[in-house]
């Protein structure tokens, strides 16, 4: 396994994926690093739904907007669809609102466990709800938060300096940048507004 610091730098987020499948029991114990997470007052009200079925995978895909600002062409292309999906629920008997913060915590563990094996992914809240909740089956207590699409990655997408805008942007090579805030943008030492000595290196 890679050094962890370099993963979590390494993550970007993926939406072209190889036509390979992803194994039951890898997924599984994916489901079991989101079960793991930190949960407010321990509460645990989120559940899990693992799909790797093709007819339930295509479904799923049909309900999912990608990379809203470069629509369409962060689609993921014919053929390199996710190769598997985690969909997180929430139970709302246990708890129907503040669970967002155990959603990304849960989704993050997944995320990074994934690319610790290899396996890249979109965490997407972009979902057309109504059509997916019927199809996968769920009560009426449980509500869908976001989609996990997962597979091995067929892009490498790179990191930009932010210059005024946050939107990213594919090359004429097809290449995707994700423009990110720097991190003398972002941090503070000790007071707002006071920044670190620009010697300090990560
Ligand atoms: C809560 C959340 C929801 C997201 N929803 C979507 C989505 O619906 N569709 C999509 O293509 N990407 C989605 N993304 C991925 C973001 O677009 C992506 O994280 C962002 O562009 C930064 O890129 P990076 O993950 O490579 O750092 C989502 C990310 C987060 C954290």
């Amino acid at each position: 396994m890679e050094d962890f610091i370099s993963l979590i730098r390494k993550r970007r987020t993926i939406r072209q994926f190889q036509p390979a499948e992803v194994p039951l029991e890898l997924l599984y114990q994916l489901a079991d690093l989101g079960r793991l997470a930190p949960s407010a007052s321990n509460l645990q009200p989120l559940e899990f739904l693992v799909v790797n079925d093709d007819q339930v995978k295509r479904k799923v895909f049909s309900c999912l907007r990608w990379a809203a600002y470069i629509n369409p062409a962060g689609d993921p292309k014919p053929g390199q669809e996710p190769a598997a999906y985690i969909i997180i629920l929430v139970n709302t008997q246990i708890r129907n609102k503040g669970f967002e913060y155990d959603v990304g915590a849960a989704a993050e563990n997944i995320i990074l466990g994934a690319l610790s094996v290899g396996v890249g992914s979109c965490w997407l809240i972009s979902v057309d709800r109504e059509q997916l909740q019927p199809a996968l089956r769920l009560p009426d207590s449980h509500r869908i938060d976001s989609v996990i699409a997962l597979g091995y990655p067929a892009e490498q997408p790179l990191v930009e300096e932010f210059s005024g805008s946050v939107k990213y942007w594919k090359d004429e090579k097809g290449c995707l940048h994700v423009p990110k805030r720097s991190l003398q943008q972002v941090t503070h030492w000790n007071f707002y507004g006071q920044k670190f000595p620009p010697d300090l290196k990560v």
